[in-house]
């Protein structure tokens, strides 16, 4: 479930709100390919009514980070404080956004490169709220995220008072603006985790296509587009209070067991998923775009899509209409003791309502995915992403100003 089809490749060059609007469109055929310089110029704007990094296309690259508020001042002073860096933060992400020369004092770690499609997004932690005692201001669904039955949560990668998630399509773009955003927050908050992740660099197939995640899938196809029946309602939180045009990101770790995985023959990992590897195709016939049948029957009568198959499982039809906007990186971070390799999956999905986004199908899936043999979730966070800042503005500000 990595982000949408890898429409990044197409991108490049196009400039500022179009990419947003065009964000999950498929991508169109013959177009792509050679990118050149435009891969460095190309500009995604931090501002407008969504935060950027949500809609567009997953960059190549992305830095996901979480910070805690200092301790020290609680109640009134943490919020001077934290409204302070958000104003630094936003301005900071909307000049690296538009490619403006960094201060020579800087680390430099970007010189030379253009913006390179980068977006910052910023997210609220449940544990922000009490901090700056704005707890009655929290957002109703900002809540601990239950737990699942098999996760092996690592707590001190999980959670944090601030999330930021940094996509480009250049590496030394991305860990620049992580460097300067983390500087910028000495003494008012620090690093609590990060992790660095991975998709298909646009151009790198010889047309724009679905990216495939670690397991070798074809992986994003069946996200909700912008445009969509209903989209809007099921992605951003309505209303009018300070959250209104908001979004809650799930992020999740999900190490893949791909040494099981890998000695799993072909034929059996479609089954796992419901899909074919080699083209995405649903095993009830098609092509990756073609809707799935999940009556469909095999010349033998079985279930063409298995009954514990992925894309059954998660399905908004078996979950009461659950919908989210998965975005996720793949991660690859060396090898665990036991030789097997620490990599998977950096899981993001956003919705207007985890409970019925992400907690109903993470619950059904965890009983009845055929996958869950082969991942574990390690790390957990749910972060009140709130709608984009206006010119001038920055992230945060209906709730701190
Ligand atoms: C679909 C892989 C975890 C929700 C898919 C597809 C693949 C995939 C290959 C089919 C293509 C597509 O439509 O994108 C994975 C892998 C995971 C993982 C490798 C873990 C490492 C999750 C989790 C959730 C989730 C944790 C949510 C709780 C979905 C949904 C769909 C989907 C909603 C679309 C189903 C449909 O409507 O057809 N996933 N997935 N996945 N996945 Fe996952």
């Amino acid at each position: 479930l990595l982000g949408s089809a890898g429409a990044a490749g197409l991108a490049v060059g196009a400039v500022g709100g179009a990419l947003g609007q065009q964000a999950l469109a498929a991508p169109a055929a013959g177009t792509g390919g050679s990118t050149g310089a435009a891969l460095g110029r190309a500009t995604i704007p931090f501002h407008g009514p969504r935060q950027a990094g949500i809609l567009q296309p997953a960059q190549a690259r992305v830095q996901l980070a979480a910070f805690d508020l200092a301790d020290g001042a609680g109640g009134t002073g943490s919020r001077d404080g934290l409204r302070k860096l958000l104003r630094q933060w936003s301005a900071t992400a909307a000049r690296l956004a538009r490619g403006e020369d960094a201060p020579s004092a800087e680390n430099q770690i970007a010189r030379d490169a253009g913006p390179c499609s980068l977006t910052v997004t910023f997210g609220f932690g449940a544990s922000l709220f009490d901090k700056t005692g704005l707890t009655d201001r929290r957002p109703a669904a900002l809540a601990p995220l239950p737990d699942f039955p098999e996760d092996a949560i690592d707590r001190a990668r999980s959670d944090g008072d601030l999330w930021v998630q940094i996509g480009a399509d250049d590496a030394l773009v991305a860990f620049h603006a992580l460097r300067v955003l983390q500087r910028q927050a000495a003494g008012t908050a620090t690093l609590r985790w990060q992790m660095a992740g991975f998709g298909r660099t646009p151009g790198a197939t010889p047309h724009p296509m679905t990216g495939r995640n670690l397991m070798g899938q074809v992986d994003g196809t069946n996200n909700p587009k912008p445009g969509q029946d209903g989209f809007e309602e099921k992605i951003f939180t309505g209303g009018d209070g300070w959250f209104a045009g908001g979004t809650y990101a799930v992020v999740r770790r999900i190490r893949m067991l791909l040494d099981n995985w890998e000695n799993l023959p072909t034929d059996r990992q479609e089954r796992v998923i419901g899909r074919r590897k080699s083209d995405g195709a649903p095993l009830s016939g098609g092509t990756e775009t073609t809707a799935v049948d999940l009556t469909a029957r095999g010349a033998d009568g079985a279930l063409a899509v298995p009954a514990d198959a992925h894309i059954r499982v998660a399905a908004p039809g078996s979950n009461g209409g659950a919908a989210m906007l998965r975005r996720g990186f793949s991660y690859a971070d060396g090898v665990l003791a036991d030789g097997s390799p620490d990599a998977g999956l950096l899981f993001v999905a956003f919705q207007a309502d985890p409970m019925k986004g992400f907690v109903p199908v993470q619950r059904k899936l965890a009983r009845g995915d055929g996958l869950s043999r082969f991942i574990r979730h390690e790390s957990s966070g749910l972060y009140a992403v709130p709608p984009g800042a206006p010119e001038g503005g920055y992230v945060g500000q209906a709730l701190l100003d």
